[in-house]
């Protein structure tokens, strides 16, 4: 069972004043002549229609045929837009963020374009599906009402094809209702029907009549009589139309209840329900009427007293459920009553809830200056939502509990001129930006820099890929986005990339000091790197390799571990970069898949390279000619003839028993000789020629791991730290190629 206590009953003071409510003014309210060709004009019922012109930039104006022009009593349906190009179109209406409006779109056919066929399409709200537009036949009128607070200070009214004809709009109003009104525990409202029993000359009631231009429709049954009063009613906040609340259903057998239902068609709709009454006869002592409200059968609310000529309305303050869509309502007298319950007025809403968000205000402004600048016809509505919709080129992240916002904007082959926009550093979360097949200046990466120094104050580098230096262009870019979703401590952060045509920048993290190989290289004595930060450097990227080789999903394989590719930050921690060759291969241990061999000299896997099977063991294949560089100092290839890779040189002076000189000579011995062997040993283990022989890569981060112990026992823990030198640059523009955009 229910529990129906929050069925609230708002009663206006008996002894207030009489208020007489005269014509109310229009402030706030929004009325649209959809196809209008004057730009305003005063319509019947008093209120100022503008043309839409300044709403909405897609669509032609059509008139519908004179008969049906005629045949109804609205101007603002006479004319209309029609929208035979693009699948979304969108008004984009400023409103007050916040206030609750009551939103209606207005459809008249009347044979506009002669195909005397009606057409049927979708009606969106914002990033929402608001309802389908079904018209019956060329003279049906159809509104839609919804009773909604924006979030945001514009909104989106859209009409969607389809596929089954030409969307098309009439009229669209909207019109701020009170506050305290209409509120919901969540979603907004739709009309279902708003009735009235009354009798009018004019039978539809709204503006002036009604100050929120709410539309009534007359409401009778046979089995029901009408009570009138020619006094005003004193009004609540829903200030229900004078000329309703002065007349007022009641069973025309008074010992009968007044029962009503509706059926919403829809087994999981949820509806609200506004009751308005006002006691419309001067009770004699010895009368009263009071009465209760049932739900299919269930007690709602009760009693309800309705005071002399004042509006008193029971409304549902929570959802309520019906039995397969049905409502059944009775009110009926209680006991004690000796008059027969009334009625003025019933309204019915069902609950709409529009769950997806908008696209992040940044963003959209952002995006808008482009389309302001590009113009793009096709851009409609919200740029992301509903992500069935979002904007041709743009791609946007989802979550349940996030705005959407812009994370790829692909603007290739627009005939773009002049120099790289700055509106590129707005949005905030954009990864991918694709300028292929322009005519722009200026330089992409640099604004990207720009934009990460200023909004996360993060130093990026920006790395400039020529077409050459890869191949598969396409598994590149998909490898890429993968990528951008992996975390590891030892692996360069990479935040997006950027895609010039012929040229792929990617964005890491900037990395303080540099590349290891630098640093090896480094002229100066202060600069030699200490052992104990030679195995440091060999832990740590090796936890990167074995994280990209066994701690991810799908695991991958570097396939250009060097030492170039060995990054050292501003307190010389390690961490693996350069993911442009990345691939990603289907198990672990002995799978593989083929690939074209790519790699850099000196490092590449001479099993890989002759067989094109590439292995996790690639990579420890080259990570072992890194640890030949830690440990030696020497260039992975040397010009000389003889034994020419540093491999080759190691083995001949292990030949020889030589391990001391083996060693970087400018450590000058200041170093664990059991944990240099080990290191040796393993590095060779590493550049074993066949990828079976080598160790894997969880293996070598153990081993590196007992000779950084051995060393810290030899120095105590204090060996030489290293110094924290001055950072040297804070954006590496590591640009093979100029980075210009074209
Ligand atoms: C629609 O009708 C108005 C007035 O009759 C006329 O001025 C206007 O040109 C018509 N518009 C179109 C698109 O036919
Ligand atoms: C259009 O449909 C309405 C009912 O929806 C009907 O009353 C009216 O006669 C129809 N008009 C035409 C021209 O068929
Ligand atoms: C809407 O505009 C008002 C006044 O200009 C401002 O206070 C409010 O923050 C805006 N709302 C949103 C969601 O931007
Ligand atoms: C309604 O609006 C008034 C000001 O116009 C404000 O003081 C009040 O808090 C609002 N009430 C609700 C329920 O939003
Ligand atoms: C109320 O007014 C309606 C329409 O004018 C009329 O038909 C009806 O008889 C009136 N009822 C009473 C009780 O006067
Ligand atoms: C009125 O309703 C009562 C109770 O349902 C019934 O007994 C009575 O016959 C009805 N009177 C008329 C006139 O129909
Ligand atoms: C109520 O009182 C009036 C006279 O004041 C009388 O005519 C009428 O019959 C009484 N009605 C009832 C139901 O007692
Ligand atoms: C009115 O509705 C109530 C509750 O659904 C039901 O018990 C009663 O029989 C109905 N009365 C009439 C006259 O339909
Ligand atoms: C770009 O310019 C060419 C030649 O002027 C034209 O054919 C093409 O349609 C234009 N493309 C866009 C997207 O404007
Ligand atoms: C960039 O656009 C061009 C042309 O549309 C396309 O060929 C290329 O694949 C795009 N690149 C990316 C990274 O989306
Ligand atoms: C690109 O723009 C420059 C100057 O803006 C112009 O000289 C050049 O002809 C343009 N190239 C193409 C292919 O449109
Ligand atoms: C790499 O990982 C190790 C341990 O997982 C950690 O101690 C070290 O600080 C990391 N390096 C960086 C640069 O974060």
């Amino acid at each position: 069972m229910e529990k129906f206590e929050s069925f609230l009953y708002s009663l206006l003071g008996v002894f207030a004043l009489i208020v007489l409510v005269h014509a109310q003014d229009q402030t706030g309210f929004i009325s649209i002549d959809c196809g209008a060709e004057t730009s305003s004009y005063t319509g019947e019922t008093g209120l100022t229609y503008v043309w839409d012109a300044n709403f909405i930039d897609t669509g032609i104006n059509k008139n519908v045929t004179v008969g049906y022009q005629t045949e109804s009593q609205r101007q603002n349906l006479w004319n209309l837009r029609s929208f035979p190009e693009g699948i979304r179109n969108c008004y984009n209406v400023k409103v007050k963020s916040g206030t609750r409006y009551l939103i209606r779109a207005s459809f008249l056919y009347g044979n506009y374009d002669l195909q005397t066929k009606v057409p049927e399409f979708d009606l969106h709200l914002g990033a929402n599906m608001w309802d389908s537009v079904k018209l019956g036949n060329e003279s049906t009128i159809i509104t839609k009402e919804i009773i909604h607070s924006p979030s945001s200070n514009y909104t989106y009214v859209c009409l969607v094809n389809t596929g089954f004809g030409t969307p098309f709009i009439s009229a669209l109003e909207f019109r701020p209702l009170k506050n305290t009104t209409y509120t919901t525990e969540y979603g907004s409202l739709i009309l279902f029907a708003r009735l009235g029993v009354y009798s009018s000359a004019n039978p539809i009631i709204r503006f002036p009549d009604d100050v929120y231009d709410r539309i009534w429709f007359p409401y009778s049954f046979s089995k029901w009589d009408q009570i009138n009063t020619s006094l005003s009613i004193n009004s609540n906040d829903f200030q229900i139309p004078q000329i309703l609340m002065m007349s007022a259903a009641t069973p025309n057998n008074a010992s009968q209840p007044l029962n009503f239902s509706i059926d919403t068609k829809d087994t999981a709709s949820k509806l609200y329900v506004y009751l308005h009454f006002a006691e419309l006869e001067v009770l004699l002592p010895n009368q009263s009427r009071q009465f209760n409200i049932s739900i299919n059968g269930r007690f709602l609310y009760g009693p309800v007293v309705p005071n002399y000529l004042a509006a008193t309305t029971a409304y549902s303050t929570s959802v309520l459920s019906g039995e397969q869509g049905r409502y059944e309502f009775s009110i009926f007298k209680s006991e004690k009553s000796t008059l027969p319950p009334i009625l003025n007025a019933v309204e019915f809403y069902i609950v709409k809830q529009l769950l997806q968000s908008e696209t992040d205000q940044i963003d959209v402004d952002a995006i808008k200056n482009i389309k302001s600048m590009y113009k793009r016809e096709n851009w409609q509505g919200d740029p992301c939502a509903p992500k069935s919709y979002v904007w041709d080129g743009l791609n946007c992240s989802y979550d349940d509990f996030n705005p959407p916002r812009i994370i790829s904007l692909d603007l290739s082959n627009n005939n773009l001129t002049g120099t790289v926009p700055q509106f590129l550093s707005q949005l905030k979360f954009l990864s991918v930006l694709n300028l292929t097949g322009n005519n722009l200046t200026g330089s992409v990466p640099i604004e990207l820099i720009e934009r990460s120094k200023k909004d996360d104050d993060t130093e990026v580098a920006v790395k400039m890929l020529s077409e050459s230096s890869q191949q598969g262009y396409d598994q590149f870019e998909a490898e890429v986005k993968l990528l951008l979703t992996v975390h590891h401590r030892n692996l360069t952060e990479l935040y997006g990339y950027c895609d010039e045509g012929n040229h792929v920048g990617l964005i890491y993290e900037c990395m303080a000091n540099g590349n290891l190989k630098e640093h090896l290289r480094a002229e100066s004595n202060e600069d030699v790197l200490s052992w104990e930060g030679r195995l440091r450097i060999a832990v740590e990227s090796a936890q990167g390799l074995e994280y990209l080789h066994y701690g991810c999903k799908p695991p991958r394989v570097h396939r250009d571990v060097k030492s170039a590719n060995i990054l050292l930050d501003n307190k010389f921690q390690a961490k693996i970069a350069d993911f442009g060759l990345i691939r990603s291969f289907p198990g672990d241990g002995g799978s593989h898949v083929s690939t074209v061999v790519a790699g850099t000299f000196g490092y590449l896997d001479p099993e890989y390279f002759e067989s094109n099977r590439l292995t996790a063991k690639s990579d420890v294949y080259s990570f072992g000619v890194v640890l030949l560089e830690i440990i030696t100092n020497r260039s992975v290839i040397t010009n000389t003839n003889e034994n020419s890779h540093i491999k080759q040189w190691v083995g001949f002076m292990l030949a020889q028993g030589d391990i001391k000189n083996i060693v970087d000579q400018r450590l000058h011995g200041d170093f664990d000789s059991n944990s240099a062997w080990k290191i040796v040993e393993l590095a060779m283990h590493c550049v074993s020629q066949t990828s079976i022989r080598r160790p894997t890569m969880s293996h070598v981060v153990i081993v590196l791991k007992d000779c950084l112990a051995m060393e810290m026992a030899r120095t105590d823990g204090h060996g030489n730290e290293p110094k924290d030198q001055h950072e040297r640059f804070s954006v590496n523009l590591n640009s093979e190629l100029a980075p210009t955009a074209r």
